[in-house]
């Protein structure tokens, strides 16, 4: 007998096809999020579940008591209760590889626009303020020949430190965990402590995957130690910042702009903050949405879904869980 399996949001015909093949599949076919009462209504037969930011808890396993595997549609899984999957034999998986470019393309946009303020001057542009030449209040930084710090050396952040050192000529630091003497071989790029990468450098960009020890690594002892003149981006996930911290830092004037894809709370609450603070680029978590990387994430989450349900060893088992 075929497996049952729920996919909790909206994913390609060919996606949907595919898991058919070796699975019964049920799925929520609504544009808005499945409510959590539906869904776990939904896992009370399913051995699979596909899905994407879904806390995955010891309510929802209690809820599942056939569940084998989850596979989400993210490198990230910030969303998964390790110690409650481990406790119930559940498989966990993600997406990695396929999304690195893409994600690494859009912390470079956050770096372009938040240096040269493209948000603010196509406002200024399309609210009739262009009369004449920009006066330099409206002058913005250099990205090229300028001091990037990396927080987090995995693949995306060397797709980044590619990006920066041979694009734009970058001097490239970065701090991690682990040193990556590959990394700095090949990409020219140097080890500093957070304490120093944070002092030195014109951008830091925040890539490190969210755990208890990247919780709220940025606060405002963090900030305090940047440049005034220094740009925050973040494409990781939005409690690895204190938000109210960055919040005060930006203006109070403490660093000069922030370019976000991540927040603590998302979506954004209507009356946020950033919402109207000019010197801070927000994207609604778009990292890896590209045409293209979403149908990959899409199917090899599928296949990693399958490969957990038919006794194989999916390839993209999360770390915590092999
Ligand atoms: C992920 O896959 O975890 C990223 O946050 C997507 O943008």
């Amino acid at each position: 007998m075929k497996p049952n399996v729920f996919i909790d949001r909206n994913v390609s015909s060919e996606v949907e096809a595919y898991l058919a093949q070796y699975c019964t599949v049920d799925k929520w076919e609504e544009s808005s999020p499945i409510p959590r009462e539906i869904l776990l209504k939904k896992l009370e037969n399913a051995e699979g579940l596909l899905t994407a930011g879904t806390q995955v808890d010891a309510e929802l396993i209690e809820n599942a008591p056939r569940l084998k595997a989850v596979s989400s549609i993210s490198v990230g899984y910030n969303h998964f209760d390790l110690d409650a999957m481990r406790e119930n034999g559940i498989i966990g998986t993600h997406t990695p590889h396929v999304l690195d470019d893409t994600v690494a393309d859009l912390a470079l946009a956050l770096m372009l626009g938040t240096a040269r303020r493209v948000a603010e001057l196509d406002r200024y542009v399309k609210e009739g303020q262009w009369k004449a030449g920009i006066g330099n209040t409206w002058f913005g930084q250099d990205v090229h020949h300028a001091k990037l710090g990396i927080i987090g050396m995995g693949r995306i952040g060397e797709a980044v430190a590619r990006r920066a050192r041979f694009g734009f000529d970058m001097d490239v630091a970065y701090f991690n965990r682990s040193r990556k003497p590959e990394a700095e071989a090949q990409l020219g790029v140097r080890y500093l402590s957070l304490n120093d990468l944070l002092a030195e450098s014109d951008f830091i960009v925040m890539l490190a995957p969210l755990t208890t020890e990247t919780n709220k690594l940025i606060g405002q002892e963090q900030f305090k130690l940047m440049k005034p003149t220094a740009i925050f981006i973040n494409v990781s996930r939005g409690q690895t910042i204190d938000e109210a911290a960055l919040i005060e830092a930006l203006q109070a004037g403490t660093i000069t702009a922030a370019g976000l894809d991540v927040f603590e709370q998302e979506p954004i609450p209507e009356n946020h903050p950033f919402l109207t603070m000019n010197n801070v680029l927000t994207l609604p978590h778009i990292g890896s949405a590209t045409e293209a990387t979403r149908a990959n994430m899409a199917m090899l989450a599928a296949r990693n879904l399958v490969h957990a349900l038919t006794g194989q060893t999916p390839t993209n088992t999360v770390a915590e869980l092999r």
